[in-house]
């Protein structure tokens, strides 16, 4: 599990064309959702973003979008997208256990999409603390957690609704959750949305 929590890990993934999980537009589970509902605050992160649709999306919403991610191919495809699409969106090269220590409350909201599945299981509680470091009291973690079943050999590591609900305490209290209608292929039911709220633990 330890080669994840290293950007060369990610680097050659990137490199010989191993992300699969590419989907060449924002994530549809997030798309559905705003198109319902508007949460509050401007600031959002988004860990692990990869090549940045997600944030980019948020940005087209009217967020201040910022996209951690810790490996350069991504990131330097992120700002080119944005940049050609005229989007706000920006994009910081962090590693996301980092995030609490470098942004202290200084996002309204973040959102989680395939980066919790992406790093060590064991350093889940330590990522949500750091997602905690970083969102103001009150403030809100959308995330779109995925895959409910799946070969323990990650990444993606599996995730149960029961761990994330586990995890998410006490620095997040769950308001709704519910499975998103519409998900890629292959994702189908194996997708879970939670929409918390920063307690002040
Ligand atoms: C499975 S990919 C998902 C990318 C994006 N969220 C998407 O859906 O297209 C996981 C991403 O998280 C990044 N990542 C993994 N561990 C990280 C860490 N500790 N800090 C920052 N980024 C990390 C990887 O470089 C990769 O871009």
């Amino acid at each position: 599990m330890a080669r994840v929590n290293d950007p060369r890990f990610w680097e050659d993934v990137y490199a010989r064309g191993g992300d699969g999980w590419e989907l060449g537009g924002p994530a549809p589970p997030l798309v559905d959702f705003f198109t319902t509902t508007t949460l509050d605050g401007r600031r959002v992160a988004v860990p692990g973003c990869g090549r940045g649709h997600d944030a980019r999306f948020l940005a087209s919403r009217g967020y201040e979008a910022v996209g951690f991610d810790f490996a350069e191919a991504p990131l330097t495809a992120a700002r080119a997208l944005a940049a050609r699409a005229g989007s706000t969106a920006r994009f910081e090269a962090l590693d996301v256990f980092a995030l609490g220590r470098a942004h202290p409350h200084a996002f309204d909201g973040v959102w989680e999409y395939t980066c919790f599945c992406a790093i060590d299981p064991a350093r889940r509680a330590e990522y949500v603390a750091s997602l905690a470091g970083a969102v103001r009291p009150g403030g809100w973690l959308l995330g779109c957690f995925f895959p409910l079943r799946g070969s323990p050999a990650g990444p993606p590591f599996p995730v149960s609704m029961d761990e994330v609900r586990r995890v998410l305490r006490p620095a997040f209290r769950i308001d709704r959750d519910f499975m998103p209608l519409r998900s890629v292929r292959g994702r189908q039911g194996r997708e879970w949305m939670v929409l918390a709220r920063r307690t002040g633990a």
